[in-house]
């Protein structure tokens, strides 16, 4: 007889980047073991209709920040983790620009302890800079899942890594093949720039576009993808944010550099028209740049440039945002939450399939992390981490009813239409009907058991910095040069 298992999920549309197709879902435990006809379906002990409704694998978003340790006045892991529940997340990536930043084992165990109140599972982004080079081997084995390097200036002022230690730092992670998520400006442009027009007296928000031009992103990610191409370390290039770099990520692509890239609703959907109006609550890094940008970024995603969706949902406080000066106001808002109504209503609009939004809110993030089959598919053998979404759905974004701490969003009164009703979690729902399930908290756990890194391919490896620190064999210490011995 056929085992009885947990939940059957009927008449749903079933969505992957190839195909949306109508089934029933099979759910034992933490996992999907059947996607088929109805008919097929085991019994089952509770059963659930869905007729309307489609079935994505729960978004994962590359790139939040979650403030705790250190500022939890912005966000805590409660907080933010509701956010992503309630907006169909179901696995983040959690930054290490927090305080103390994630660049130590005991500073990653402090973390780690305040993500035990998690409503989504987690990977940890450990930080990559001069001081904590020595440590990444003994980050990966306590538990972070990839790196961060902030190679331009932003929230925390965290001291950009100088090339040689961006180099280190790639050649002792190539041969593991784990990823480094860049912020990739040119941090010497952005200070330098942002001190003239300082003392120029400029404090509107177009200052701090002007601050941040496009090519410190262009110089920036050439940088640190030639570091990669020398390397073969992987590395993602996190909110990219200009037309104008786009042609580097297709050249390196072409040339089998591992790099993949995330851009956010914000750099597709808002503009400087946007920021003259909202002033500092736009205040982010990089910048929201000139409407120019949007479709070629548009474009890049639907053309495979651009990999993926990600939040930067990057929180601070009402008062830290909205100050006179725009150099006082904190950079960064809300997104967790409403990153998948924002681009369901685009989907709606018809400007992409949910198949193209289910590979760059899913599929593809699952795969750039070494998760992809047990998470970013909605098949037997993969987690039961699903978005219920109902594409008729229609409402206005309020920032009031965000769960996130932070209560100020550039998307405050947006209409949409498309959001996800249900959120589950590893078989268990954390999101239901539109609300939290406020005892999944602390359901959420690390995805560093299950993550799968494919081969490392690394190059060049007899350059690399701990290869040449012995000299050959057969040379003298101090041998004179050739020249003088003539
Ligand atoms: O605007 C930003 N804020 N950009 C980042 O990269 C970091 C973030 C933050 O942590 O507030």
């Amino acid at each position: 007889m056929t085992r009885e298992v947990d939940l059957v999920i009927r008449g749903a549309r079933v969505v992957s980047p190839d195909q949306i197709i109508e089934a029933s879902v099979a759910i034992a435990g933490e996992h999907i073991v059947a996607v088929g006809h109805d008919d097929t379906m085991p019994p089952a002990q509770a059963e659930m209709r869905t007729d309307g409704l489609y079935l994505l694998p729960g978004a994962i978003d590359s790139h939040v920040h979650f403030r705790d340790p250190g500022y939890p006045n912005k966000e805590t892991w409660k907080t933010g983790s509701a956010a992503a529940a309630m907006g169909g997340v179901t696995t983040v990536f959690e930054m290490p620009n927090t305080n103390p930043p994630t660049g130590t084992v005991e500073a990653l165990r402090i973390k780690l302890k305040a993500a035990e109140s998690s409503y989504c599972d987690f990977g940890i982004h450990g930080l990559l800079g001069d001081e904590s080079i020595d440590q990444l081997e003994a980050l990966l084995d306590a538990g972070v899942t990839s790196f961060k390097a902030f190679v331009g200036n932003t929230f925390g002022n965290l001291p950009a890594p100088t090339d040689g230690a961006l180099l280190e730092g790639f050649e002792i992670l190539a041969p593991l093949g784990i990823r480094t998520v860049v912020h990739a400006e040119n941090s010497s442009i952005l200070f330098r720039r942002q001190k003239h027009l300082q003392n120029a007296g400029r404090i509107d928000s177009m200052a701090h576009l002007a601050a941040r031009p496009a090519v410190a992103e262009i110089e920036a990610i050439n940088r640190v993808l030639t570091l990669a191409e020398w390397t073969g370390a992987r590395v993602h290039i996190a909110h990219h944010s200009a037309a104008d770099s786009l042609y580097l990520l297709r050249e390196f692509k072409s040339r089998g550099v591992d790099v993949t890239a995330e851009t956010c609703p914000q750099y597709l959907l808002l503009n400087t028209d946007h920021m003259l109006k909202l002033g500092g609550v736009m205040r982010v890094n990089p910048p929201i740049r000139e409407a120019r940008h949007n479709q070629p970024l548009w474009d890049a995603l639907m053309d495979g440039t651009l990999d993926m969706i990600a939040t930067d949902h990057a929180p601070h406080t009402p008062e830290e945002k909205t100050r006179e000066s725009i150099w006082e106001c904190d950079c960064g808002f809300p997104g967790v939450e409403t990153q998948m109504p924002l681009m369901l209503t685009e989907v709606n609009r018809g400007r992409a399939s949910l198949m193209d939004y289910v590979r760059w809110s899913s599929v593809a993030p699952a795969r750039a992390w070494g998760l992809y089959g047990t998470k970013g598919v909605i098949a037997p053998g993969a987690h039961a981490d699903i978005a219920f979404v109902d594409m008729a759905r229609a409402g206005t974004l309020s920032q009031n009813k965000l769960q996130s701490i932070s209560k100020i969003s550039p998307w405050n009164g947006r209409a949409v239409q498309g959001y996800p009703l249900h959120t589950l979690l590893r078989g268990r729902f954390v999101m239901r009907d539109g609300k939290l399930v406020a005892d999944a908290a602390g359901w959420g756990r690390s995805v560093k058991g299950i993550q799968k890194m494919p081969t490392p391919k690394p190059r060049n490896m007899e350059h690399y910095s701990s290869a040449i620190i012995d000299a050959p064999e057969g040379i003298p210490a101090n041998a004179a040069p050739l020249v003088d011995a003539l």
